[in-house]
C-alpha cells in the first residue's frame, strides 16, 4: 500500500472525496487527514462517571429506582436484608424462591416491583452462589447483575450490605461498587442506532463505609477510562491521541508533569528498538512519560510504572493472519492501564512518587518497516536481532524499562499484553508475572488479588536465557522453539530491566478479551486490567 492512501476508512471519509489537499509526503491524496482519522472520538461517547454515596436508612426508605441486594446459597428462609424485605413485602420473595422464580445462583436475577410498599420502586435479587465458595468476585458479579438488570430504567441503584456474609463490610463496599460501575460499561459507543443503556447515575451503598466506596469508585472510573483507550479504534487512538490523553490527565490532576518525546527525540535518546518497531509506521510514535511527584512522598522510592502501547499490531513483515487482527487495537492496554493508573493516583493523593513510561506506536509493515535479520541496538547497549517483527512489544519495553531506571525508579513494574503464550497458559482470568526478585513479584501479585486484578507468579530461570541466544548479536527478540513463549519473553526484557526490583505483567490474556467472560465486566473489550492493581501497589509501596 502505497503511502497516503487511506489506510482505514469510516462512515465519514465518503463525505470528503471532494476535497484534496497534499498529504504529508507532499503528494495530493485524495483523502486528507480521513486516511488515519475516521473522527476524534467525543468525549460523550466515553464512560460517564457514576456518583457513589452512602446510607445507613432503614431499607423501607431508601428512596431510589432500583433497590438491590444478594442472597447466597443455601437461602435459609431469607435471612439478612432478603429476609427485612420479605416482612415489608409480606411474604412476596418468600413464595418467589419457593416457586423457583428467585434463585440463589450465579447470574441469576428476580426484580420486583414494591407498589409502594417501600420508597424504592423495585427490588432486585441476585443470586450470590454458594456460600461456601463466597469471596470478593461473587459479590462483583451479583452487583452487576442487579445494574444489568436495570440498564433500560437508570436513575439510582442501591444496593444492600449484608453484615452476615463472611466478608468485610469495606471489602463487601468495594466490590459492589466495583459490579456497578464496571458491570455498566458500554462498549458500544460507536453504535447510531439501537436503544443504548440508560446509564445508572447515582449508587446508593446501604450500610457501607462511605470512604472506602467513594475511593472504589474513583478507581473503578479510572478503570473504565483505560477500557475507553482499549476500545477506541486505531484510527482514533494513534500514538498522538494517547500522549494528548496523558497531558489531559496531566492538566487535571495535581503535582503531575507530562512529557511526550517525538520519532526524533526517541532516535536521539538512542532507543533503536522502539525506533526500529515504530519505523514502519506513517503515525508518529510517541515516548509518554508522567511524573507524579506530591509533596509528602519518600524522598528515596519511585515506583516506576512501564506500559507497551502498541495502538495497533498488525505484526508487521511477520504479518499476523486477518482473522480476529482487530482485536489487537487492544495491544495498547498495558500502556492505557499505566496512564490511567497514574490519574487514579493522583486524584487520591496517595504520597508515592511515580513515574510512567508509555512506548506507544503502531507495528506496520511497510516499505520503510524494520525487519527479520535486522540487528539492532537499544538504549543500554545491548543488540538484538529480529526474528519475529512480531515480538515488538519486549522491543519498545527493552527501551522503556531502561528510561525509567535511567531516570531514577527504584521498583519497577511493567504492563504489556505481550504474548498469545500467556493466554494459552493463564486464559483471561489470571495475568502471569515474572520478576528479577521474589518479594517484589510476589507484592505485586499480592496488589492484583487484593482488588480483582488476579494475577500469578510464574518462574524465571537462567536456563530459559539460552531461549534468546542470538548467533550474531546479543540476544534475538524471538525464538522458533514455541516452548514457554511468555518465559522467554520475559527472560528477554530482564536484560534491560536494570538493577533494583522489576516485575513484568503479561496481560495478553486479561487486559482486552475477544469474549464475554460472564462475570461482572459483562462485556468483550477492553476489561481496565492494571488500573486497580496499580493503586493497591502504590499505596501499600506509600504506606
Ligand atoms: N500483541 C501480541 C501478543 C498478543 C496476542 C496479545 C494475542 C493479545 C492477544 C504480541 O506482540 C505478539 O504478537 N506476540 C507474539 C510473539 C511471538 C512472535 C514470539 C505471539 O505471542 O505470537
Ligand atoms: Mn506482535
Ligand atoms: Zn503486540
Amino acid at each position: 500500500m502505497a503511502r497516503g492512501q487511506p489506510l482505514a476508512l469510516g462512515r465519514d471519509a465518503a463525505g470528503a472525496r471532494d476535497t484534496a489537499s497534499p498529504d504529508a509526503s507532499g503528494g495530493v491524496s485524495p483523502w486528507p487527514e480521513l486516511s488515519r482519522r475516521v473522527q476524534p472520538t467525543r468525549s460523550d461517547r466515553l464512560a460517564a462517571a457514576v456518583q457513589i454515596e452512602v446510607t445507613n436508612e432503614p431499607l423501607a426508605e431508601v428512596a431510589a429506582q432500583s433497590l438491590a441486594f444478594a442472597v447466597p446459597d443455601p437461602m435459609d428462609q431469607l435471612s439478612g436484608p432478603a429476609g427485612e424485605i420479605d416482612g415489608v413485602l409480606g411474604g412476596q420473595l418468600a413464595k418467589l424462591s419457593a416457586a423457583g422464580d428467585l434463585r440463589a445462583e450465579p447470574n441469576a436475577v428476580c426484580v420486583v416491583h414494591t407498589n409502594g410498599r417501600l420508597a424504592a420502586d423495585r427490588v432486585v435479587v441476585c443470586g450470590l452462589g454458594k456460600l461456601e465458595r463466597l469471596d470478593s468476585d461473587s459479590l462483583r458479579d451479583a452487583a452487576a447483575a442487579a445494574a444489568r438488570a436495570v440498564a433500560k430504567i437508570g436513575g439510582t441503584l442501591a444496593f444492600v450490605l449484608d453484615p452476615s456474609l463472611p466478608l468485610p463490610l469495606d471489602e463487601q463496599a468495594r466490590a459492589v461498587v466495583d459490579g456497578v460501575v464496571l458491570g455498566s460499561y458500554d462498549p458500544g459507543r460507536w453504535k447510531t442506532s439501537g436503544s443504548r443503556p440508560k446509564p445508572i447515575e447515582r449508587l446508593l451503598v446501604v450500610g457501607g463505609d462511605a470512604a472506602a466506596a467513594e475511593r472504589a469508585g474513583r478507581i473503578a472510573e479510572w478503570a473504565n477510562r483505560a477500557r475507553d483507550l482499549a476500545n477506541r479504534p486505531p484510527n482514533d487512538l494513534t500514538p498522538e491521541a494517547l500522549a494528548a490523553r496523558a497531558e489531559e490527565i496531566g492538566g487535571e490532576v495535581e503535582h503531575m508533569k507530562v512529557e511526550t518525546v517525538d520519532r526524533k527525540g526517541i532516535e536521539k535518546l538512542g532507543m533503536g528498538a522502539f525506533a526500529a518497531v515504530a519505523q514502519g509506521s506513517d503515525v508518529e510514535p510517541r515516548l509518554i512519560v508522567m511524573r507524579y511527584d506530591p509533596p509528602s512522598a519518600h524522598e528515596n522510592v519511585t515506583l516506576g510504572l512501564v506500559g507497551k502501547a502498541i495502538t495497533f499490531d498488525t505484526g508487521g513483515i511477520s504479518l499476523k493472519p486477518g482473522l480476529g487482527m482487530e482485536e489487537m487495537k487492544g495491544d495498547m492496554c498495558g500502556g492505557g492501564a499505566v496512564i490511567e493508573g497514574m490519574g487514579a493516583l493522583a486524584e487520591l493523593g496517595v504520597p508515592l512518587k511515580t513515574l510512567a513510561v508509555v512506548t506507544a506506536t503502531e507495528n506496520m509493515p511497510s516499505g520503510h518497516a524494520f525487519r527479520p535479520g535486522d540487528i539492532l541496538t537499544a538504549a543500554n547497549g545491548k543488540t538484538i536481532e529480529i526474528v519475529n517483527t512480531d515480538a515488538e512489544g519486549r522491543l519498545v519495553l527493552a527501551d522503556g524499562l531502561w528510561y525509567a531506571r535511567e531516570q531514577g525508579a527504584t521498583h519497577v513494574v511493567d504492563f504489556a499484553t505481550l504474548t498469545g503464550a500467556m493466554t494459552v497458559a493463564l486464559g483471561d482470568i489470571y495475568a502471569g508475572v515474572y520478576a528479577n526478585d521474589t518479594d517484589w513479584g510476589e507484592r505485586v501479585v499480592a496488589a492484583g488479588e487484593a482488588t480483582g486484578d488476579h494475577a500469578w507468579l510464574l518462574p524465571l530461570h537462567r536456563r530459559y536465557r539460552r531461549y534468546v541466544d542470538s548467533t550474531f548479536a546479543d540476544l534475538k527478540n524471538s525464538s522458533t522453539m514455541r516452548q514457554a513463549g511468555s518465559a522467554l519473553a520475559a527472560e528477554f526484557l530482564k536484560e534491560f530491566a536494570g538493577d533494583g526490583p522489576w516485575a513484568h505483567v503479561d496481560i495478553a490474556g486479561t487486559a482486552f478479551l475477544p469474549r464475554s467472560r460472564g462475570d461482572y465486566l459483562t462485556q468483550p473489550g477492553g476489561t481496565g486490567y492494571g488500573v486497580r492493581l496499580i493503586v493497591e501497589l502504590a499505596s501499600r509501596l506509600a504506606g
